[in-house]
């Protein structure tokens, strides 16, 4: 857990190159104060090498929304941890759309998070419950098994570096965000399996972010609670002056 606040707009697939180097030059000015604050941009793979040029990387820093293990060879389509080394301090992985959409298993988001820690790329493991498997009162498993199956062979120390982002599947881009007890209760357990495998001190070190309809509206909500680092802000990172309140919020929930 730490002091200062994690935030990551994910763009998904959304906005062309022109339209994220505008983007950029709108949010720099708002930044400038709030340093205190970690802000992270994942745009899509096109805009990555463009807005790696234009980023000022002490306001912000830049994540993939995804990569491929292997680092080079006959994978079409794909781009490597290997490839994106050094244009991306971050990478989203295992996000639920991922894996509900393009069938990603735990055994896909393993190796990715393998490949993103050898090329020095933080993983921000993205963690969840389906509604049927939340109604079949089996969250605390679900979590359990993707947090075992996603951090599987790394180290206690890379384990403590890594972020790890709840985001209950029925929340994402449904406008019915998780209620704050709800995630307050997640990152316990996601802490304790963490714990569990890792001990105590990691446990405690690894940063535990909350996703899913995440707007300037519920933001601060969120970032009151211990356990929680800070947001994986979807929908509400397209629009500048609503991702701009979040960090405000951020900004605020570190001063206390
Ligand atoms: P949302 O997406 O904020 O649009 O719900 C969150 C995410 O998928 O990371």
């Amino acid at each position: 857990m730490s002091n200062k606040k994690l935030i990551v707009g994910n763009w998904k697939m959304n906005l062309t190159v022109h339209e994220s180097s505008l983007y950029l030059h709108k949010l720099g000015g708002a930044l400038k104060a709030h340093r205190s604050v970690e802000v992270v941009l994942a745009p899509s793979m096109l805009a990555v090498q463009s807005m790696s040029l234009q980023v000022e990387r002490k306001l912000f820093k830049l994540a993939s929304q995804n990569l491929f293990w292997k680092d080079e060879g006959a994978y079409t389509g794909e781009v490597s941890a290997h490839m994106l080394r050094g244009l991306v301090s971050y990478a989203i992985i295992g996000h639920s759309e991922r894996r509900h959409i393009f069938g990603e298993h735990d055994k896909d988001v393993r190796n990715k998070v393998q490949a993103a820690v050898r090329h020095g790329i933080t993983p921000i493991l993205c963690v969840g419950e389906t509604a049927h498997e939340r109604a079949a009162k089996e969250t605390t498993g679900v979590l359990h098994d993707q947090i075992v199956g996603g951090l599987a062979n790394l180290t206690a120390d890379e384990v403590a570096e890594l972020v790890i982002a709840y985001e209950p599947v029925w929340a994402i881009g449904t406008g019915d965000n998780a209620l704050p007890a709800d995630v307050e209760r997640a990152a316990h357990i996601i802490r304790r399996q963490v714990e569990h495998l890792y001990g105590r001190e990691t446990a405690a070190a690894v940063r535990v972010l909350y996703g899913g309809s995440v707007s300037s509206q519920n933001a601060s909500s969120y970032l009151a609670i211990t356990a929680i680092d800070g947001l994986l802000v979807g929908g509400a990172s397209l629009k500048v002056k609503e991702f701009e309140a979040i960090v405000e919020a951020a900004f605020a929930a570190g001063k206390r």
